[in-house]
């Protein structure tokens, strides 16, 4: 990094821009930084330096394919000792992750999408059977219900039996543990860290034996010749070996109920919040899908509550930030020289809610900033909350699709009540989510 950047004013010796950042809040603090230092700063964490970037133009050089590629960042290489060479967490050159394409690719293709949507469905109906007690909902936890039953009925034809359990399966529980742990190891002071984290040490290497064991239990139920055609199915007669399906496995089960069922609470939130943008959401799923449930073709045709969803995404970025890496030296913006391999974290939590491009509203939520004409005035690059590029989400179209079929069938069906005085607190995760964050399900 040749030019000097703006950076925060107490910088201490070894610890360096640490001061006053909770691991916990890392992200609400990177923003804070963005609206006070501008699109792109620089923080010292120990002797690793971070360049953050929020602005559009410089989003906009960072996403060309040809200068940039995705930079596996030491936040993602701290998930490897749980998912190693898996889609998410493989290195650009690996092997592993040409071969995951060729053999994944086409369990997100729209064919696979329609295949996916009864299952979805038949899903939600048990959500719904539960909500319609008129009990309060205890949100992220009934959306990570959700969510990890459709993956784990879509893609692996494994039931978890979530909605039969009073919290979440176990399965989630040990596997935020060991996010945090990555989380948080990579904040611990280098040999004092060491020394003192060995009880954690030890909590995480039990983690991963159970999720290891979790996902045994997915293949055995299913039997090695894989029948079907789900993402399971495509990997056990593929040429992955055993150890790669067991990345994968791990990263589709999180990577694929996380994200989504944090993206839903906080739309939920919004709903509860405005019941003008539900009353119209609603009216628009009466009209598309009429009286039954929601056909795959009505899923495209739900535009207001794909709205929804993408300014819940705007807003709340549940995965937010991601990183980019020179392919060649260059120089970025007005002057930041990178050689190759250096890399910057695009924070699109920031770039997302950045006046200038969304408007004097931009910390509102207001689905109309995605409405046609507005859509056409902003710059292509001010909205990415599934990443860019040849390693963006693959997961991108699943979510989606589960997010406006699940909101549809929910808001047709309830009013939601929040609880007196709740304001909007976040919770960071390595995901976003909402915390305390408790609705009422009224029946129309
Ligand atoms: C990659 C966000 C849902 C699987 C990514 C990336 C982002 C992201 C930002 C790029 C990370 C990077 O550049 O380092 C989200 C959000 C979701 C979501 C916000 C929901 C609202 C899903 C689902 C699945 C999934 C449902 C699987 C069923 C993956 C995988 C990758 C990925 C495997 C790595 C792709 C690659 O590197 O080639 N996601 N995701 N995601 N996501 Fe998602």
């Amino acid at each position: 990094v040749a030019v000097p950047l703006p950076h925060p004013r107490w910088r201490l010796p070894v610890l360096g821009d640490l001061l006053g950042v909770s691991p916990d809040h890392q992200i609400e603090h990177a923003v804070r930084l963005a609206r006070q230092l501008g699109p792109i700063y620089v923080r010292k964490i120990f002797n690793q330096t971070v360049v953050f970037v929020s602005g559009p133009g410089l989003a906009a050089e960072l996403v060309d394919e040809k200068r940039f590629a995705k930079h596996v960042a030491p936040t993602i290489v701290a998930l490897r000792p749980l998912i190693g060479d898996g889609l998410f967490t493989a290195y650009n050159d690996e092997p592993n992750l040409h071969a995951a394409y060729q053999v994944l690719t086409p369990a997100f293709s729209q064919a696979a999408m329609r295949g996916y949507h009864a299952t979805m469905v038949q899903v939600i109906r048990e959500l719904l059977d539960r909500w319609d007690a008129g009990a309060e909902s205890d949100v992220v936890s009934d959306m990570t219900k959700l969510t990890l039953e459709i993956i784990g009925r879509t893609g692996f034809g494994y039931s978890f039996d979530s909605f039969d359990r009073p919290t979440p399966h176990p399965f989630v529980a040990a596997m935020i543990r060991s996010l945090v742990y990555a989380q948080r190891s990579m904040f611990r002071p280098p040999v004092i860290g060491r020394l003192t984290g060995w009880r954690a040490d030890r909590r995480n290497r039990a983690d991963i034996a159970y999720l290891n064991a979790v996902v045994d239990e997915v293949v055995r139920t299913r039997g090695r010749d894989g029948d079907g055609d789900d993402m399971l199915a495509l990997m056990l007669r593929s040429p992955l070996d055993e150890v790669n399906i067991r990345h994968q496995i791990i990263t589709f089960l999180a990577g694929g109920h996380e994200t989504t069922a944090s993206m839903l609470s906080f739309a939920l939130h919004s709903l509860s919040t405005h019941p003008d943008v539900l009353a119209r959401a609603r009216a628009e799923v009466d009209a598309v899908c009429g009286a039954g449930d929601p056909a795959f073709e009505h899923v495209g045709k739900l535009r207001y509550v794909r709205r929804i969803v993408d300014e819940s995404l705007r807003l709340w970025p549940t995965a937010p930030a991601f990183a980019r890496e020179a392919r060649a030296d260059t120089t970025l913006g007005d002057g930041l020289r990178l050689r190759r391999g250096e890399w910057v974290l695009v924070l699109t939590a920031a770039l997302q809610r950045d006046p200038g491009v969304w408007g004097v509203d931009a910390d509102e939520f207001n689905p109309d900033h995605f409405a046609p004409e507005a859509a056409k005035r902003r710059p292509k690059h001010a909205f990415m909350p599934f990443g860019t590029g040849m390693r963006a989400c693959i997961g991108r179209q699943f979510a989606v699709h589960e997010g406006v079929l699940a909101l549809a069938m929910l808001i047709r069906r309830y009013d939601l009540r929040p609880r007196p005085g709740y304001r909007l607190r976040v919770r960071e995760l390595l995901t976003l989510k909402p915390e305390g964050l408790f609705l009422t399900p009224e029946r129309r």
